[in-house]
Order: C-alpha cells, then structure tokens, then sequence
C-alpha cells in the first residue's frame, strides 16, 4: 500500500514565493530523515523548478507531496502552470538551450538531480513538471 498526501500547496506568483517554495521543500525533507546532501538537491530543483514557472509559465502552483509505501519514502514536487506550454520538449531538456536569454541548466539539471522526473505539456494550455526524491536514509 502507497499512501500519497499533499503536504503544502504553495501559489507561485512572485519572486518571494519561490523562498516560500524552497522552504516548503526543505521543511518536508527534514521531517522524513533526508540527509543534507539529498536536502540539497531537492531544494536546487524546487528552486530552478519555480523560477521556471514563475518566469516561462507566468505563474502557477507548486505542491510538495509525500509518498509512502511499506519501506520507501518519496518527497514529489509537482509544478503546474496554465502558460504558453513548450513546443520542443527535448529541446527544452538540453542542457545550454534557453528561450530567454538565461542558462538553460534548470529543466535539465532538476532532471539529473531527481529520481524520477516527468514533464507534461501542451501548447498554448500549460506545463506540470514532476520530480520524486527517494529518501536513502529511510522513514523516520
Ligand atoms: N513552465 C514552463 N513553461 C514554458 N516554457 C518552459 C517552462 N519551463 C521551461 N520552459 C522552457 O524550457 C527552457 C529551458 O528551461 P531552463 O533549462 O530552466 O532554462 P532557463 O530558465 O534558463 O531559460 C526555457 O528557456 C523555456 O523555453
Ligand atoms: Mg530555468
């Protein structure tokens, strides 16, 4: 039995709001055991993941769930926004590639850090990215 609760829904509409979600991640991580290097990784995504959807998708919604199952746990971070959408996803995922003049390191680098990361979108209706962190030290 998987068991998945939402633990905070955090609206992304300005640059504050982007701590917020940092904070959240990171509140969520400390409470199930993730060690400091997992922490950080999750809070690395979460922060390049908002910025996204703050900057390319106009806003939106970050919620931070947890998922447990007998033996795992699994933080997800899931971040939707109703925006322009991305025409070329694999484009989107190279690393370098930027449609606005910025580094383009945050899809594809919150991809290498998580576990599992999965990317929906449609032009012109909106993008939700989902990455999933295993804790490795175990449920507390
Ligand atoms: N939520 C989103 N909505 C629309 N386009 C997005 C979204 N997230 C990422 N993209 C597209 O993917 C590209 C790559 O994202 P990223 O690697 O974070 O680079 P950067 O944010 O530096 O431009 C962005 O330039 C943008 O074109
Ligand atoms: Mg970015």
């Amino acid at each position: 039995m998987t068991d998945v609760s939402t633990v905070h829904e955090v609206p992304i509409r300005g640059e504050v709001d982007i701590v917020h979600v940092r904070q959240a991640a990171r509140e969520v991580a400390v409470s199930v055991g993730f060690s400091l290097v997992e922490q950080t990784k999750l809070v690395t995504a979460a922060s390049e993941l908002a910025r996204n959807t703050l900057k390319h998708g106009g806003g939106g919604v970050a919620e931070v769930e947890l998922e447990r199952g007998s033996g795992h746990t699994a933080l997800r971070l899931v971040f939707r926004d109703e925006g322009p959408g991305i025409e070329d996803v694999d484009l989107a995922l190279t690393d370098g590639y930027s449609s606005a003049g910025g580094l383009g390191l945050g899809l594809s680098g919150a991809r290498r850090l998580a576990d599992d990361f999965e990317l929906r979108t449609e032009p012109g209706q909106g993008t939700t990215v989902t990455v999933s962190f295993r804790s490795r030290t175990g449920p507390r």
